[in-house]
Order: structure tokens, then C-alpha cells, then sequence
């Protein structure tokens, strides 16, 4: 780990580097990669995105269960993220995000019931009409038509992209475009099969393949399938889902998890997934990193997918896939720093927001910065 002082000057140094590339990244990123299938693009997501640290649990109860992030879904979503896991339950006659022994929710495990969290997604979308999110949500609810009565009550059906659209054989996505004109923006994966036939919501691993989680998921030099899902390879799956977080969420190691290690690990999933880059790049602690962390990651990802270029901001407009515009004066943040640094690779966890979310990180690292001098 590097000392305080270190810390600094490589935040300070990162500010600066940012400052230069960050008027010339402004334009791009708002137009040259639009309109693209919603499987051409990585989404920033959060892992146990309802799980703050320093929440107190609904029901009046000190809460006993351990959190992985650190600001409210509604902030998240300002700051880019796109991709949430949500954690439901039964509870209280209502439906809760919780965490859970034996798949039972207990008060000092619930945060909180899921429909404010929900209503918050719901005055994103209204207020962002271009915004396309997606829900996975681990899936501990047996009422009858549970999901369904919570998302209506919470306002986010009409937003709901149908399950007949999901192509289930490998074909691309409907372009993000078409999903915003039809406001078909909110895509929800559930863990439990059974839901697709009762309640018309998508069991995600028809659709999606997901690497392992926990530390299982971080041993450097493979990329396995967690067990619900098929092999990373399998190609009738449109869209590549990355866990990289410990078992036990750690802050403290998540700035390490959350830089180099992220984008060597994604390189690995790259291969692993059949030459396929992440849809989604799944964290604990998203803010946290020694550099450009987990949105730099995404930027990867999303130059690759986009455009074919190491970075979303080295997309050309018009230009044909592979055409890149890598800036001379471009130095890579310090998580970017490695040796093994040779291909080039895209990210970005929403194109349209980009320069946004990249002006919150830096608010949000020079915030950190003075806090901590
Ligand atoms: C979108 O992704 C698919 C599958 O990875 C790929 O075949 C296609 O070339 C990409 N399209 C664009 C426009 O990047
Ligand atoms: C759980 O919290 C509720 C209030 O929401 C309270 O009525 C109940 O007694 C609590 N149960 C336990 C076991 O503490
Ligand atoms: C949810 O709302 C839809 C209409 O938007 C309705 O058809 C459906 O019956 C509702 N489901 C429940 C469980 O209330
Ligand atoms: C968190 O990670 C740090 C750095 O890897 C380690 O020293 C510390 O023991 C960890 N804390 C817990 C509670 O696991
Ligand atoms: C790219 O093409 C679109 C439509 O074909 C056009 O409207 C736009 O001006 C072009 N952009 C640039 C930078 O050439």
C-alpha cells in the first residue's frame, strides 16, 4: 500500500492529467459512439448497490450486516453508475432489501422497504429520458406476483423493457436509441427462473453470463462462470456480466481491487467470454480507487465495444471500427500504469453522461483529497 504522501501526489497528479484531457474528452464522448445495440456498451454497476455504509436499518433496528457502498442509489445513478444488484426479500408483509440467513430477512439485516429505492430509479429515468438502466436482482421473493405489485407501485412499469424483445440466441440488442424512443429503459434481470413464466420478468441467465463473485471470482488468472450461469463463452448469451469484488467488502482493499487489478482482470474476462468485453463491470465501493478505478475500467470497455479504440475517448466520429484518435499529451492514470499495458481496450459506464459522471469523480476525488490533507 502506498503511504499518505504518495497517496496525495498521485491524486494531485491525476487531477492535473484529467484537467488537460478532460476538455478534449467533452465532445466525443456525448456523440461519436450513439445510437449502438444496448449490448455494444459496458454499464458502471454496483454490487449490494442498496447497502451503504452507515445506514440504519428501516424497521428502527441497528443494522448487523456488512455494506459495500457508500452513497444512495440516487447519487450513484448521478455519478454514472447503471448497472444495480438488488438484494429482495419477503418481509413485513412488504417487499425489503435485505441480506439474509438461509434466505430469511431479520431486522438487523433489512435496510430498507425496496420501493424507495425503486421510486428513486423512477425520478432518474423520468428526469434523464435518455438513461437506460438495469436492475439484477437477487430474487428471495415467493408472494404471489411480489415483484410485479412493487414495481407498479413504485411507478417504473411503464419504463420496463419487455421480455419479448430480449433476444435469447446471441443476436444484438435493440439499439439504445430505439430503447429510449420507445422509453423502454429499464432492464430487469431476476434470479429466480420461475419469474419469467408468473410475472413476465427476465431470469438473467437466459441472457446474460456472469463470472464467479467473491474471491472466488478474483484469482488472476481465469475467469470462471459463477454456477447459475453458463460457461463465460457461451455466445447465445448477448451480454458479459464482471464481478470483481472480495467476500468480504473491504474499503480499504477495494482501492487496490478497484484500479490495476480491475482492468488486468478484465482483460482476462475478455478472453475467457470469447473475445468479448463486459456489458457490465460489478464493484464494491465504486468511488474507490487509486486512479481512474472502476470508471476507467468502463471506459475501456466501451472504447473497445464502441469503437475498437483503448479508451471511449479515442473514438473518432463516422470513422471505421479500429480508427482511433489517441491524444499525444494522453498520460493514462496512475491505475493504468502497468507493464503489461499492450492492447488497447474501451470503457465507459453510460456514453451519454460520461463527461459528467468524469466531472463528479473528480469533484468527488478532489473533495476526498482535501478532506484528507
Ligand atoms: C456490437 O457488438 C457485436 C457483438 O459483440 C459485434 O459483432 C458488432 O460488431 C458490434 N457493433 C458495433 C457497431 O460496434
Ligand atoms: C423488528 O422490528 C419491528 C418494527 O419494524 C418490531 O415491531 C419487531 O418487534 C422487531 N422484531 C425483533 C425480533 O426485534
Ligand atoms: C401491474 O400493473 C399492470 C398494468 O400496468 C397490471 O396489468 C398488473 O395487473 C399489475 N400487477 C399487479 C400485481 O398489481
Ligand atoms: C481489509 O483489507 C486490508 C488491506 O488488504 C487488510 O489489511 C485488512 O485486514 C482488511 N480488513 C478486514 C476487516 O478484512
Ligand atoms: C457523422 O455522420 C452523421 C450522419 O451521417 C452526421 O450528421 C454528422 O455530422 C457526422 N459527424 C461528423 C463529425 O462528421
Amino acid at each position: 500500500m502506498q503511504g499518505p504522501n504518495s497517496l496525495h501526489t498521485t491524486l494531485f497528479l491525476f487531477i492535473a492529467f484529467f484537467l488537460l484531457g478532460y476538455s478534449s474528452s467533452l465532445k466525443f464522448c456525448l456523440e461519436q459512439v450513439k445510437g449502438l445495440p444496448f449490448n455494444n456498451y459496458t454499464w458502471l454497476t454496483t454490487h449490494n448497490s442498496f447497502a451503504r455504509t452507515g445506514s440504519n436499518s428501516g424497521t428502527g433496528s441497528s443494522l448487523l450486516a456488512p455494506t459495500n457502498q457508500e452513497d444512495s442509489i440516487t447519487d450513484q445513478l448521478k455519478n454514472g453508475v447503471r448497472g444495480l444488484m438488488l438484494d429482495l426479500y419477503d418481509f413485513n408483509n412488504d417487499i425489503w432489501l435485505c441480506h439474509s440467513f438461509n434466505g430469511q430477512c431479520f431486522n438487523v439485516t433489512a435496510f430498507q422497504p425496496a420501493i424507495n429505492v425503486l421510486k428513486e430509479i423512477q425520478v432518474f429515468l423520468e428526469g434523464n429520458p435518455t438513461e437506460i438502466v438495469t436492475i439484477f436482482i437477487e430474487d428471495y421473493v415467493s408472494s404471489s406476483l411480489g415483484l410485479s405489485r412493487v414495481f407498479n407501485a413504485s411507478g417504473l412499469t411503464p419504463y420496463l423493457f419487455p421480455l419479448s424483445r430480449m433476444p435469447t440466441n446471441g443476436q444484438d440488442w435493440p439499439t439504445v436509441d430505439d430503447m429510449a424512443q420507445k422509453n423502454q429503459r429499464l432492464v430487469v434481470f431476476t434470479s429466480k427462473s420461475s419469474k419469467e413464466s408468473s410475472e413476465g420478468i427476465a431470469y438473467e441467465w437466459n441472457y446474460v453470463v456472469e463470472n464467479q463473485y467473491g474471491n472466488g471470482g478474483m484469482k488472476g488468472s481465469a475467469c470462471p462462470s459463477r454456477s447459475e450461469s453458463s460457461g463465460m463463452s457461451t455466445s447465445s448469451r448477448s451480454l458479459v456480466l464482471m464481478n470483481y469484488f472480495p467476500t468480504n467488502p473491504n474499503t480499504s482493499e477495494a482501492c487496490v481491487d478497484n484500479s490495476a487489478d480491475l482492468i488486468s482482470m478484465m482483460r482476462t474476462c475478455y478472453s475467457a467470454s470469447g473475445n468479448r468485453w463486459p456489458n457490465f463491470i460489478a464493484v464494491d465501493f465504486y468511488k474507490r480507487s487509486d486512479g481512474g478505478g472502476a470508471a476507467e475500467a468502463v471506459d475501456q470497455a466501451n472504447g473497445q465495444l464502441t469503437c475498437g479504440c483503448g479508451n471511449i475517448a479515442y473514438c473518432k466520429a463516422n470513422a471505421t471500427f479500429g480508427t482511433c484518435d489517441v491524444p499525444v499529451l494522453s498520460p493514462p492514470p496512475p491505475s493504468q500504469l502497468s507493464p503489461t499495458e499492450t492492447r488497447e481496450g474501451p470503457v465507459n459506464g453510460s456514453p451519454f453522461t460520461r463527461p459528467c459522471r468524469s466531472c463528479l469523480f473528480f469533484v468527488t476525488l478532489l473533495t476526498l483529497l482535501l478532506t484528507r490533507l
